[in-house]
């Protein structure tokens, strides 16, 4: 069968990729500009050493569209204040900037593509915590400035939501997703 002309092919990242990257830009933005420069950096690779999975998305001609990233953390649960519990965090997630709200068909949207795999392999980790009776995740969670309204945008129409009042780094806002039965 012929593949969607747009369907995404998530290929893991190595530290040999950054080579090929050079240049891959998610915009000129603070948080554009950051996101890039953790994919082109040292910091994709301090993440991976603590237990970070980062993906690279791909069309069908190796062409890199975004990327993402998934870990566990212990945070506080609610936060700020709640006991200590796991939880899935997406550490960093872009898209380079030509492909920002490509293709135009939401059905498949390079961005929710990327956060599809994102959300599966969570519910995956979830699965595998509950049947280890391990205390596998239960929220996927992410922060995100609170000045990028696009961001913020797709992530309320994954289904994220605001935790109001909680605020980490710097001026960063924390949105979640319940992933538990
Ligand atoms: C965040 C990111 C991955 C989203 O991908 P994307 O392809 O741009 O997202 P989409 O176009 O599918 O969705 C964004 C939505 O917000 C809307 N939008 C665009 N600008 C907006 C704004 N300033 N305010 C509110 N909504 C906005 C879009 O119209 C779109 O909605 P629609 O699908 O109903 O048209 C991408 O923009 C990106 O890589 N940004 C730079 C890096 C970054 O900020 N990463 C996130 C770090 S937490």
């Amino acid at each position: 069968m012929t593949p969607h002309p747009y369907q995404l092919y998530a290929v893991p990242f190595t530290e040999a990729d950054q080579a090929r990257l050079v240049g891959f830009s998610c915009g000129d933005a603070l948080w554009s500009r950051h996101v890039s420069e953790w994919l082109l950096g040292s910091d994709v690779l301090d993440s991976m050493k603590r237990g970070t999975r980062v993906w690279l998305f791909e069309t069908a001609e190796k062409e890199v569209v975004g990327f993402g990233s998934l870990g566990t953390s212990r945070w506080n649960w609610p936060p700020p204040d709640g006991s200590k519990a796991t939880i899935a965090l997406i550490p960093m997630l872009g898209i380079a900037e030509r492909f920002h709200g490509q293709p135009p068909d939401p059905e498949w949207r390079y961005s929710r593509q990327i956060m599809g795999h994102l959300i599966a392999e969570t519910q995956e980790l979830a699965r595998v915590g509950r049947e280890a009776k391990a205390g596998g995740p239960e929220w996927l969670v992410l922060m995100v400035h609170r000045d990028n309204a696009r961001a913020i945008q797709f992530y309320e129409q994954c289904g994220f939501e605001l935790i109001p009042g909680v605020e980490r780094r710097n001026n960063h806002v924390v949105m979640k997703l319940w992933i538990g039965e």
